[in-house]
């Protein structure tokens, strides 16, 4: 922690690890998006930046792939991301990488954010809420309301369920949580193999309430080609390309 850092942190603050889980294979991007170039700076450096520019949060974990693992490490040292404490392996599922990153935190660690690495639009005003919320309530997600209707359909894509609009949201990361909460939800879910999209349903599914915060449209997960474009414009709004 710099100095600067130092002395805008609260001491009531709670200790915030972040673990960036970057283990995935890039199967529907048809590359390794972590590394890809957007205007310049790989996603992975965007990723990182507002997380070691918050002072909400003191350390970084991230989880990669273990041939990755010293591409990742120089990457770091190259950008000046002081914060990461490990560079770790992840594992064959998301939840086996989110587990194995939270593993990983300092013993100080109250609170612990994970986040996707595909994820780079993310702001240091949405980790600052969020670390607001988790403080509170042990729990907290960004979310934003869908625009479009939303149904449940078979596997021949036919209709069979509603949902109401009014009560429907897409949840992004980073998810916040209390360490023992999460620990706990990540290791039942890998032992008791629960195939899960993202970290809150490990801790709802161990009755923890998970609350919202309002979410950021740009905030978009780097899934396929064509979230490239969108990505290039999210870049041009902020005058970054
Ligand atoms: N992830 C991970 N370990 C895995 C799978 C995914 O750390 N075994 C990470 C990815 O690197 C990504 C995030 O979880 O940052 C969200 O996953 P997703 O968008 O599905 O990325 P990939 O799994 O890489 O993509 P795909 O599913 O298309 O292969
Ligand atoms: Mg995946």
């Amino acid at each position: 922690m710099n100095l600067k850092d130092l002395f805008s942190k609260k001491k009531s603050d709670p200790h915030c690890s972040v673990v960036i889980v970057a283990a995935g294979s890039g199967e529907r991007m048809g590359a390794d998006k972590v590394f890809l170039d957007l205007a310049g700076v790989p996603v992975l450096a965007r990723t990182l930046k507002p997380f070691q520019d918050s002072e909400c949060v003191d350390e970084i974990v991230i989880v990669t792939r273990t041939e990755k693992l010293s591409e990742v490490s120089d990457l770091c040292s190259s950008n000046g991301f002081t914060k990461v404490s490990k560079v770790v392996s992840g594992g064959a599922t998301r939840t086996e990488s989110a587990l194995a990153g939270v593993s990983e935190v300092g013993p100080k660690t109250k609170l612990i954010a994970i986040h996707d690495a595909a994820r780079p639009f993310i702001t240091k005003e949405l980790i600052s809420s969020l670390v607001s919320c988790a403080d509170q309530f042990m729990a907290a997600v960004p979310a934003v309301r869908c625009a479009d209707t939303i149904r449940i359909v078979d596997d021949e894509g036919v209709i069979t369920g509603d949902t109401d609009r009014n009560y429907a949201v897409q949840i992004q990361t980073p998810q916040i949580f209390d360490a023992d909460i999460i620990k706990g939800a990540l290791s039942y879910a890998v032992t008791h193999e629960r195939s899960l999209t993202d970290d809150s349903s490990a801790a709802k599914m161990m009755g923890v309430k998970v609350h919202t915060v309002s979410g950021d449209p740009d905030n978009i997960k780097l899934t396929v080609p064509d979230d490239l474009i969108k990505g290039a414009a999210i870049l041009k709004s902020r005058g970054e390309s």
